[in-house]
């Protein structure tokens, strides 16, 4: 493994030859903001879109800032990620982001846990200069998944997600300039695009252009209304999942707790998705076994995470 060294903010680093600059201040405790960095698919410089420019740094010999998240770092580089003119881009590039974003942050879904937000607040972002034509465009609302591209800063994470991750491929960038969106093919509504309503892109969008439909209402109403028995049947996956949220190590299964909270909120009967869900994992299991093998067989076009493809290389 061939490595190299640079300097970071009057600090010495040593990474391995081919890592970023992002990469390596991380290494040292050095945070940069980022915003369209996807750490999920940081397999290789050229796949990466460097889009919104927030992570800026100063490379020393170089005119022109450097997005950290996007170039390679070199050896004997000298770098400077927190100046006056690395934090005045940042700024500049902020305030651009949010002069063509709506401003109803108290109404949002993502309020509170939106990356655009925290970053705003965190820069003391307090006017925006900048007032001009602002992106419009419709609302798209599937069964499971409402996008707002009014709140979509082009980072395109959803789009390497579904493409490189998940393989599903249903979101790409389309048009040009100031109409560029990212959509499914055609611009149809993502309820009758190839999207298998994972997700995944829903979690790792910034901000609030992409969300989950929320019933919550809905079962509140129906567990307040004597009338009616109500019964919830439960995903495999909640029961790891809710412990975490609630600060248990990873993996810890609460299925108890979860049962008896459910019981407490008003359901008459809880269930469980046992049975079906081991009968998808044996298919999905079977399935990834298959397409693992004619991938490494030399079978061109087989749909596995781009991930997974750069860990078997
Ligand atoms: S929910 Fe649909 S669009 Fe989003 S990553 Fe999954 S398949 Fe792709
Ligand atoms: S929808 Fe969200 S994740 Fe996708 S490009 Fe827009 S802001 Fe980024
Ligand atoms: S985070 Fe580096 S260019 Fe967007």
């Amino acid at each position: 493994m061939e490595t190299i060294k640079l300097t970071i903010d009057n600090k010495t680093v040593e990474v391995e030859k081919g890592t970023t600059i992002l990469k390596a201040a991380r290494k040292i405790g050095i945070e940069i903001p980022t915003l369209c960095h996807f750490e999920m698919c940081d397999m290789n410089i050229e796949n990466k879109p460097g889009g919104c420019r927030i992570c800026v740094v100063e490379v020393d010999g170089r005119k022109n800032l450097a997005p950290a998240c996007a170039t390679e770092a070199q050896n004997g580089m000298v770098i400077n990620s927190h100046n006056i003119r690395v934090l005045n881009a940042r700024r500049t590039v902020l305030k651009l982001i949010i002069s063509d974003h709506p401003f109803d942050c108290l109404v949002c879904a993502k309020s509170g846990n939106c990356e655009l937000q925290s970053l705003a607040t965190k820069f003391g972002i307090r006017d925006i200069p900048y007032q001009g034509e602002k992106s419009t465009y419709r609302k798209d609302t599937s069964p499971s998944i409402i996008r707002d591209v009014d709140k979509c800063i082009m980072c395109r994470r959803c789009e390497m997600m579904c493409n490189e991750v998940q393989t599903v491929g249903a979101l790409s960038a389309v048009n040009r300039g100031f109409n560029s969106v990212v959509a499914p093919a055609f611009e149809m509504d993502l309820e009758k695009s190839p999207c298998t309503y994972c997700g995944q892109c829903v979690s790792v969008c910034p901000t609030g252009a992409l969300t989950e439909v929320d019933h919550s209402n809905d079962v509140l109403r129906a567990l307040s209304d004597r009338t009616k028995t109500v019964i919830v049947q439960t995903a495999p996956a909640v029961r790891a999942a809710l412990g975490e949220e609630f600060g248990l190590e990873p993996g810890t299964s609460v299925t108890g707790k979860m049962a008896a909270a459910l019981r407490r909120l008003g359901f008459k009967y809880v269930f469980d998705t046992d049975f079906a869900a081991d009968l998808t994992i044996m298919e999905e299991g079977t399935e990834l076994l298959d397409r693992l093998g004619r991938y490494l067989k030399g079978e061109e076009n087989v749909k596995l995470p781009m991930i997974l493809k750069v860990q078997i290389r």
